[in-house]
């Protein structure tokens, strides 16, 4: 009795999702010249946002790190980072140039979703307790001149006005934090006083972008590293500036001439192919307007819009026939790991995208059906991938024709991390593919794009150990 209905099902979605699937791609389509468009109008940004403050949609933060890991850096460092869903703390011995890094350790605390829309004094409150108990757990391998207090490099991936390597006033919230008291209040103070609460001996030594600390560390193992990327929960960049190509600096100097600039690209705005699934998500989010392209191409936001595509293709086209999509209409309830797993199912039934269709929006699905799902997964993620890669080619173009050569005529490393870089292969390759077309394959062969895999706590701990109060010779 089944089988005639199920038939029926197949071919009426199949008729009725064709043209909204058609309508997708074309909308997301990214062909050479947008990816051009785009990454010429990230060069031009860069160029607004360093002329003056507020110039462009990109902030182009001074990050006050001057000067790179040199190899040289010694002794007990903490790093603490935090920036999505978790945070992380890290301890590093670190051993100068013939050590090196001796020993890690670290660990992962999940932030209560409560804490994500609670006061500032509790979310640093749980942070700095985290940290204590972590701090009480040294041992080991782990050493340090007594009599001197533990020093931490901070990661705080959120858009912060620096004003000086130890201090900086947070801007806003992105990635769906509503803490409530901190915007406007330096970061470092509020962990100092959290740490004072709980009678902890610790001192912030440097606060750092992830990006930020994800160059740092690369840098320690490689001097070609010229940019970071992240790409996971949200986006961002930052690369080396020199400081004469900066118009909007007016005191601060500093000896090497260079500088860390943190892009906040997430804010970038310009020439991106929207659909309305875009605009209606972005409508429904805290932040409204703003981190468009952190909407369009990072992982807290690939999997609403696939949602969002779905729920109007089983509700317009009966993608799923008679079942009901209701659950589909939950916002977030497709994570982007979910998208992730759901492309990587090679069996010929698509048996994991049908079961994870299934547990997480209760919906029945034909092989049809599935297939019509991950190529509307492998829509959004294409068009995520080949718009990060145009960003990085706007940033190297940008270089180079300050510097002449020495960006394309040279091997230049792009430090990557973040879960979605890390984690999602199809994502990668598109990246890498828009990243080969635009620079063409013999200029391509000279930029290295490298997973840097937590570069940015340990970026941070040789930040600290390079700021530390007791100098650089421990
Ligand atoms: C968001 C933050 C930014 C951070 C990025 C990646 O865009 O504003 O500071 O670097 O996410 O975590």
């Amino acid at each position: 009795r089944r089988t005639p209905r199920f038939r029926m099902a197949v071919r009426s979605s199949a008729i009725s999702v064709g043209p909204l699937l058609t309508k997708l791609k074309h909308d997301c389509a990214t062909p050479l010249p947008v990816l051009r468009h785009m990454a010429d109008a990230m060069a031009a940004d860069m160029r607004s946002g360093l002329a003056i403050d507020g110039g462009s949609d990109l902030k182009m933060i001074l990050s006050y790190v001057d000067s790179l890991p040199t190899g040289n850096e010694k002794g007990l460092f903490y790093a603490l980072d935090l920036g999505g869903t978790n945070f992380r703390v890290l301890r590093v011995q670190l051993g100068g140039k013939e050590e090196g890094v001796i020993a890690t350790e670290s660990e992962q605390v999940s932030i209560p979703q409560d804490l994500m829309f609670g006061t500032s004094e509790e979310l640093f409150n749980f942070i700095a307790s985290g940290l204590g108990k972590f701090a009480q757990r040294e041992g080991g391998k782990f050493s340090m001149q007594s009599g001197r207090k533990r020093e931490i490099g901070f990661t705080f991936s959120f858009p912060v006005r620096q004003t000086s390597i130890d201090s900086g006033i947070l801007i806003k919230w992105t990635k769906g934090f509503a803490v409530s008291g901190t915007a406007g209040r330096d970061v470092v103070a509020c962990l100092n006083e959290a740490m004072e609460r709980q009678g902890l001996e610790m001192q912030v030594s440097a606060l750092v972008n992830d990006a930020v600390g994800t160059l740092a560390g690369a840098r320690y193992w490689d001097d070609d590293v010229m940019v970071a990327v992240i790409l996971g929960t949200g986006t961002n960049a930052c690369y080396i500036e020199r400081m004469d190509a900066i118009p909007k600096l007016q005191s601060h100097v500093s000896s090497s001439g260079r500088t860390i600039i943190n892009t906040e690209w997430g804010a970038f705005s310009k020439g991106l192919p929207l659909t309305v699934f875009d605009r209606d998500m972005d409508a429904a989010t805290i932040n409204p307007g703003e981190q468009i392209f952190e909407k369009t191409i990072s992982g807290m936001y690939l999997g609403e819009i696939v949602r969002r595509v779905l729920l109007k293709m089983a509700e317009e086209g009966a993608l799923f026939g008679d079942s009901s999509p209701e659950k589909l209409s939950t916002p977030f309830v497709l994570r982007t790991p979910d998208v992730c797993a759901m492309q990587q199912d090679d069996s010929e039934d698509l048996k994991v995208v049908g079961s994870i269709l299934h547990d997480l929006a209760s919906v029945e699905s034909n092989v049809s059906a599935r297939k019509i799902v991950v190529e509307v997964c492998d829509t959004i993620v294409k068009r995520g991938g080949r718009l990060a890669g145009a960003g990085i080619v706007g940033i190297l173009q940008k270089m180079e024709e300050d510097s002449k050569g020495l960006i394309f005529g040279k091997r230049t490393v792009v430090a990557m991390d973040g879960g979605l870089y890390e984690h999602y292969p199809q994502y990668r390759r598109y990246l890498q593919d828009a990243v080969t077309e635009l620079l063409g394959s013999e200029l391509s062969k000279n930029v290295v794009i490298e997973h840097t895999k937590d570069g940015s706590g340990i970026g941070a701990a040789l930040l600290a150990a390079a700021n530390s109060m007791y100098g650089h010779d421990l």
